[in-house]
C-alpha cells in the first residue's frame, strides 16, 4: 500500500503511564484542526503504545532529523512491552512541560498533546490531541518511509 500512497515524514511519538516511557515510530499522523489545534495520530491496536496513549490520555510527536533513521526503524521493530527503548538506544529525553511525559533531546520541533477522542478504525485507532504546547527548535532533513526498505531524506 505505502508504494501507492508515497513518502510519509517518520516521527518518533514518546508516551508515558504509570511512570513508563516509551517510544513508537509512526508514519501515520496528520494535522487535523488549525482551531482548535489539534494532531492526530494512527497506532495499531495490538502495539503497546496504543495500550499506553488509550490509558494516559497524552503523548507527545517529536520531529526526528533524518540522522535519527536507525533510532526510527529500531523503536519501529521492537516493542516497549520487552524493553526501555530510551536506555537500550540511548536515546536522551528531556521533560515536557503540559503534559506527564518524556520528549526527545535533539529533535527538530515537538507536539505536547492532550487526548480528545480515541476513533477506532479497521485495526488501528486514532488519537486526535489537542496540542497544549508547540515548541520548533530547529530546520533539519527530515526522513520518509515509503516502504520498509525504502526510505528518503529532504
Ligand atoms: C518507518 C516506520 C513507520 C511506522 N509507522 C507506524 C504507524 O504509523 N502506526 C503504527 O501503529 N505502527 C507503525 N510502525 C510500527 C511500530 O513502530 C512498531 O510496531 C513498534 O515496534 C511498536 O512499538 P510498541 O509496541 O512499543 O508500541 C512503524 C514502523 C516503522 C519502522
Amino acid at each position: 500500500m505505502s508504494e501507492l500512497t508515497g513518502a510519509r515524514q517518520v516521527v518518533l511519538v514518546t508516551t508515558r503511564y504509570e511512570g513508563k516511557d516509551n517510544i513508537i515510530t509512526l508514519a501515520w499522523h496528520t494535522p487535523l484542526s488549525f482551531e482548535p489545534f489539534l494532531y492526530g495520530i494512527v497506532i495499531g491496536k495490538e502495539r503497546y503504545s496504543y495500550a499506553l496513549v488509550s490509558k494516559s490520555k497524552i503523548f507527545c510527536v517529536n520531529f526526528i532529523p533524518a540522522e535519527m533513521k536507525e533510532i526510527a526503524i529500531k523503536c519501529g521493530t521492537v516493542s516497549g512491552r520487552d524493553i526501555d527503548k530510551f536506555t537500550a538506544f540511548g536515546i536522551e529525553k528531556e521533560e515536557c512541560k503540559a503534559i506527564d511525559c518524556a520528549r526527545i533531546k535533539n529533535c527538530l520541533g515537538y507536539l505536547e498533546c492532550k487526548v480528545i477522542k480515541e476513533v477506532e478504525v479497521g485495526d488501528h485507532a486514532i488519537f486526535v490531541g489537542n496540542v497544549e504546547r508547540e515548541e520548533y527548535i530547529k530546520d533539519g532533513k527530515r526522513l520518509y518511509h515509503i516502504t520498509n526498505s525504502l526510505f528518503k531524506s529532504f
